[in-house]
């Protein structure tokens, strides 16, 4: 007999690793082996590789492509060009952002390294050099880079096959180049508030193009069955079931003939959202030839053709009252698209969510309008690790309180403390339309300035100043500062789609007979270790131990229709899905209890893991046991089996924020900095996977470190491309990766089953503003109001040395 007494609550709850706990990742049992499986580790027997001949020029007429000396390669198989997908309809496809795209140059090359011709051969090496083989002669056209120059009236036409349309996808165009004009808030009432402004600032604000860069490039290998019809694309895609519409749409083939596979993918950050001419190129040759074919994308196309992030001039003006209160915000963003527009954001928002441009900060009133212009630049405008657009004006909105507190002689940290949205303004409405759910930005912000010691740091810099300027040190200090709002989810079908898909999300659990279960998602890793933390969800809500549950994304065969990963959606929409069909299984477990236990349902109670007669918790079901008896012994005219599925439809965005606080010294002379500290307290709600959402953080706070410190993926005045190699494209390594301190304060979102907010994006949000203040900070004693990003060693020598701060 075992005398050893029945677990606790407690221990049983522990048992589980289920919410709350640091549950290690159990994908990392084959990635820290090596043994993933990525795209290019797909090998189908009589595999052909594609290789794309690229534009030399950012904009010229193609005269003549002559192929002849490409297809005489041995090993070469096909070459495609524009002509022939014409022959297939599939010259052109369309973007998600409503624009058209040329999949191989149609005519002219609107960007440097645009597609050209398609290369199909028998090895990857061959079909490289006979890409090389491709001749093309051009004619050379003027070329535009700058946006600002897009809309001059002699601007050379960039798509001059809408020349003459005078409406785009979202709404009336007023030039050639012009994308849309979209606007949102009070313009009169925002007009007023400025009119009669005691103080006001008006700042240029640019954030420059930059790359989400994963390290496993865009990749597929796609294989159609001449005899069955079957199409199968293995791709790096973070949306498999959009995918799977989208080629269902452009190449007229039955969707139930399409399977979309995602396995392991190395890094997404919104650049594996969008649908792309390796794709298109690497489908119409299969089917041509009846054979797999794989395209592999390089570094360089990587960072020039597929995908550019940011890219926005955003003119931000703050009203605000002598004593600080602010009283409006005017922005204008100028969007450079690049050549076609191919933004990943939702139907209804050509500028994404731009409009959380108000962040943190209760404006009474707020006006915002972007205009989007073509430039012979590559398309993208993709949500790198940023829910559609947020980062740019999170980065914007900081800079500007900055800009604003520094006019009106305040730290900045107690004019955002003034103007922050109360607790007990919660749910809050925007002045530019957003319900912002639930958030304490005095508690967190209180947390993080005693966490580093903020003002006492303030005293330290202002001895730092003092000794500057009777020259005993060199070297400046900057405090940073950020408290940004996100907005994740995407989210309500109200207000999102995508292609006219409404953007919810799904889970479909079974639960086996002996208690174990395998789970689906709509949603698609990409590193962020759901099959880790949707097991915990599951494991929280019905009792069974996460290890018992497998995750599995990414099959559009299996798994229910989901609208992806991507914008920290996975939580806030995804996440909700699983507890609600995790919601539904209980139910059923229940009812079959209440049979077992020949008691009313109302009658018993959860406890962890078991159902227990109420007042009598030594009489009880495990989940465990009635999974078994889901397959045995369920009640008359119910259904046997235990499976459920849920298709989650968010009432509202969730509302993530933080504190960010970064200590940077500066050498004035060298320009060289070192990120002293680097604190980041992020509020997502009930949190699932603290282990895991530090690593988000950390990772999020590299991007950001890497970005405001240097990253740009610059052109020249010709259109060439200046930083599409990682010789010229800042990444940072351990060597350079300062150390991260994080912390977290926990305010539920009220309407999400599970009180989580999304956490992915936060951090990239959050740390740039915030190294941008701190490099800023520094130099704010000699009269300078704003340096633009990136803030490599060369701009910032440079600003010292315009301030006359060097000898
Ligand atoms: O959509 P994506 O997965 O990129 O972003 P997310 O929803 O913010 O989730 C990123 C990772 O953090 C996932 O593994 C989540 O389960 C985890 N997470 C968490 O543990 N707790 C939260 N409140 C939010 C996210």
């Amino acid at each position: 007999m075992n005398d050893a007494p029945a677990p606790t609550s407690l221990e049983r709850a522990e048992k589980l690793q289920g919410m709350g706990c640091k549950r290690k990742r159990v994908e990392d049992v084959r990635f820290t082996q090596g043994k993933g499986n990525y795209i290019d580790d797909i090998k189908l027997p009589g595999m052909l590789h594609g290789d794309f001949h690229r534009s030399s020029h950012a904009h010229a007429r193609i005269v003549r492509i002559d192929t002849s000396k490409a297809r005489a390669l041995p090993g070469v198989v096909a070459v495609l060009t524009a002509e022939d997908l014409k022959g297939v309809n599939l010259a052109w496809m369309p973007t998600l952002a409503g624009d058209v795209q040329m999949v191989l140059a149609d005519g002219k090359a609107l960007f440097q390294n645009q597609e050209i011709a398609f290369v199909v051969a028998t090895d990857r090496y061959v079909a490289a050099d006979a890409a090389d083989l491709v001749e093309v002669e051009y004619e050379a056209l003027p070329v535009v880079v700058d946006p600002f120059k897009a809309m001059d009236t002699d601007a050379p036409v960039v798509r001059e096959d809408i020349r003459d349309k005078k409406d785009g996808a979202h709404g009336p165009r007023s030039h050639p180049n012009h994308i849309f004009n979209w606007q949102v808030g009070d313009k009169e009432l925002t007009d007023a508030a400025f009119a009669k402004a005691e103080v006001n600032t008006k700042d240029l604000l640019s954030y420059q193009r930059v790359h989400p860069c994963p390290l496993e490039t865009c990749q597929c290998v796609v294989s159609f069955n001449k005899i069955t019809g079957d199409l199968t694309i293995y791709g790096t895609f973070q949306a498999p079931h959009v995918i799977r519409t989208v080629v269902a749409l452009i190449a007229s083939l039955p969707e139930q003939k399409i399977h979309v596979v995602s396995p392991d993918i190395g890094g997404g950050f919104g650049n594996k959202v969008g649908a792309y001419p390796g794709y298109i190129c690497a489908a119409v040759a299969s089917i041509v030839t009846g054979l797999p074919v794989k395209w592999v994308e390089d570094r360089i196309e990587n960072l020039s053709t597929t995908s550019f992030a940011r890219d926005y001039h955003m003119t931000t003006e703050i009203a605000a009252t002598r004593e600080g209160r602010v009283t409006g915000l005017r922005v204008h963003i100028l969007a450079d698209h690049g050549a076609f527009d191919a933004c990943a954001d939702p139907s209804k928002w050509p500028a994404g969510f731009s409009n959380i441009v108000t962040g943190s900060y209760d404006f009474p009133v707020a006006h915002l309008s972007v205009d989007g212009v073509y430039t012979n630049k590559a398309p993208g405008g993709v949500a790198y690790r940023c829910s559609f657009r947020v980062t740019e004006v999170a980065y914007a909105i900081e800079r500007a309180m900055d800009i604003m507190a520094q006019k009106l002689g305040l730290d900045p940290v107690d004019f955002r403390i003034k103007n922050f949205i109360k607790r007990e303004q919660f749910p809050y409405q925007s002045a530019l339309g957003w319900e912002y759910d639930s958030g304490d930005y005095h508690a967190a912000m209180q947390k993080a300035l005693e966490a580093t010691g903020y003002r006492k740091l303030r005293e330290e810099q202002k001895a730092r100043q003092e000794a500057f300027k009777r020259g005993e040190t060199r070297e400046l200090m900057g405090i940073g500062v950020s408290f940004f709002t996100e907005i994740v989810g995407a989210g309500p079908s109200k207000n999102c789609d995508i292609l006219g898909i409404a953007m919810f999300d799904s889970c479909e659990i079974r639960i086996h007979p002996t208690g174990k279960g395998i789970a689906r998602m709509g949603t698609k890793s990409q590193g962020q270790g759901h099959e880790t933390t949707w097991a915990q969800i599951i494991a929280t809500e019905i009792g069974i131990p996460a290890d018992d549950i497998a995750v599995e994304e990414g099959n559009t065969d299996t798994a229910p229709y989901g609208l992806g990963t991507y914008g920290s959606r996975s939580t806030p929409v995804a996440g909700a899905a699983i507890a609600m069909a995790a919601r539904k299984i209980k139910a059923k477990a229940q009812m079959i209890a209440a049979y077992k236990l020949e008691v009313h349902e109302d009658d018993l109670e959860w406890d962890v893991d078991r159902f227990r007669v109420k007042g009598n918790p030594e009489t009880f079901e495990t989940m465990s046991a009635l999974a078994w008896a889901a397959y045995n012994k369920v009640p008359p005219g119910m259904e046997p089996g235990l499976e459920a599925v849920s298709y989650y439809d968010p009432p509202n965005m969730t509302y993530p924020f933080g504190a960010y606080i970064c200590v940077m010294d500066i050498d004035v002379d060298t320009g060289v900095h070192k990120v002293r500290r680097f604190y980041a307290l992020d509020d997502c709600g009930t949190r699932i996977n603290p282990m895991i959402i530090e690593g988000q953080v950390h990772g999020g706070c590299t991007e950001g470190y890497a970005i405001a410190m240097g990253q740009e993926i610059a052109y020249d005045e010709d259109g060439n491309v200046k930083g599409a190699s990682f010789m010229d494209y800042f990444l940072p390594t351990a060597v350079e990766t300062p150390h991260w301190e994080t912390d977290y304060t926990v305010t539920p979102s009220p309407h999400h089953p599970i009180g989580a907010k999304g956490v992915g994006e936060s951090p990239n949000v959050g740390s740039v503003p915030c190294f941008a203040n701190a490099v800023n900070d520094a130099f704010k004693f000699a009269g300078s109001t704003h340096i633009p990003m990136p803030h490599d060693a060369y701009r910032i020598w440079q600003a010292a040395e315009d301030l006359g701060l060097h000898a």
